[in-house]
């Protein structure tokens, strides 16, 4: 039975949701998070929905049972898009935040009614997208385009060397898939017909927002979903008198108890898991989270 000062879990097909798990921190700087990236089996945008499901129950069963989460992000486009609504029957006392791509935020800011709309295969013509768009198609014109290859290239980016300011965008295989999905897509800017705003639905590509920035130019609305999710997955925690009040231990030298329900001493407040290599968990953390390695671990989720 997991306790107020049992972890969040938090999983991505890889090394995206880490931008999640970002503003996770920053909401909520009290809670222990154990964060999963199914890099072994990433990319899961070309997989197709059935081994999107399958990983996400594996990985929703290991984090319950393994790791005592009381609360679980699926911080994921594509697996939400696949399985959220058997996960939420399969575990109904798992208070449970799904992603989808914001098109609603984006509609309060557009201003031409032109959108962008990126993520991968997988999410994009999912059921859920479809019956998201059907439902707001009247309310502003989408460009969808779907980008075979990016997420998994960002995931290989990160034991690359960060490219230099200046350097031209196709220099870099995500640069030049940037370039190709973005020209495709018709054209971004301010003025009337064009494209103001571009959702960003993947969490990886939060990751390449400079390329994207480069591509779209200043005055576009880039829009993610980790600061709303933080936000939603607070109020769910506050609703389920879940939300761990008191600061972790370490950081006050208190002894533990159990009727505080506080966290061990030993239990450290961030773990990172992954199924893949942890080099690459490693480097990401580093790079985007600041993080030191020794909160990386390769682990087994069959
Ligand atoms: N980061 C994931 C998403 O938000 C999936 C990327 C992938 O594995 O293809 O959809």
């Amino acid at each position: 039975m997991p306790l107020a000062s049992s972890p969040i879990g938090v999983f991505d097909s890889g090394v995206g949701g880490l931008s999640v798990l970002r503003a996770l921190l920053v909401a909520m700087p009290n809670e222990r998070f154990v964060y999963l990236a199914d890099s072994a089996n990433a990319p899961y945008g070309e997989r197709g929905d059935a081994f999107v499901a399958t990983r996400t129950h594996a990985i929703t069963q290991y984090l319950c049972e393994q790791h005592h989460i009381k609360a679980l992000v699926v911080a994921c486009n594509t697996a939400t898009a696949a399985a959220i609504h058997e996960v939420r029957s399969s575990h109904p006392e798992l208070p449970l935040v799904g992603l989808e791509p914001a098109i609603k935020p984006a509609l309060a800011v557009t201003k031409t009614g032109h959108v962008g709309v990126i993520g991968t295969r997988g999410t994009l013509t999912s059921t859920k997208f479809g019956k998201l768009m059907t439902s707001l198609a009247d309310q502003a014109h989408f460009v969808v385009q779907p980008c075979d290859g990016l997420a998994h290239a960002i995931e290989r980016s990160v034991a690359q060397p960060e490219p230099r300011p200046g350097n031209s965008l196709s220099a870099t295989e995500t640069g030049a898939l940037c370039e190709r999905y973005i020209h495709a897509m018709g054209e971004f800017g301010t003025a009337h017909g064009q494209m103001d705003t571009l959702v960003l639905g993947c969490t990886h590509y939060i990751f390449v927002a400079h390329e994207l920035r480069a591509l779209v130019g200043p005055d576009v609305r880039l829009i993610e979903t980790g600061e709303p999710v933080a936000r939603q997955t607070k109020r769910l925690l506050e609703a389920a008198g879940f939300l761990n009040q008191s600061p972790p231990k370490k950081h006050h030298g208190e002894a533990p108890s159990a009727a505080n329900q506080t966290a061990p001493e030993s239990a450290p407040s961030i773990r990172l898991l992954t199924t893949g290599p942890v080099a690459m968990l490693e480097a990401a953390a580093q790079r985007w989270l600041n993080l030191p390695a020794n909160c990386c671990e390769t682990v087994s989720v069959p």
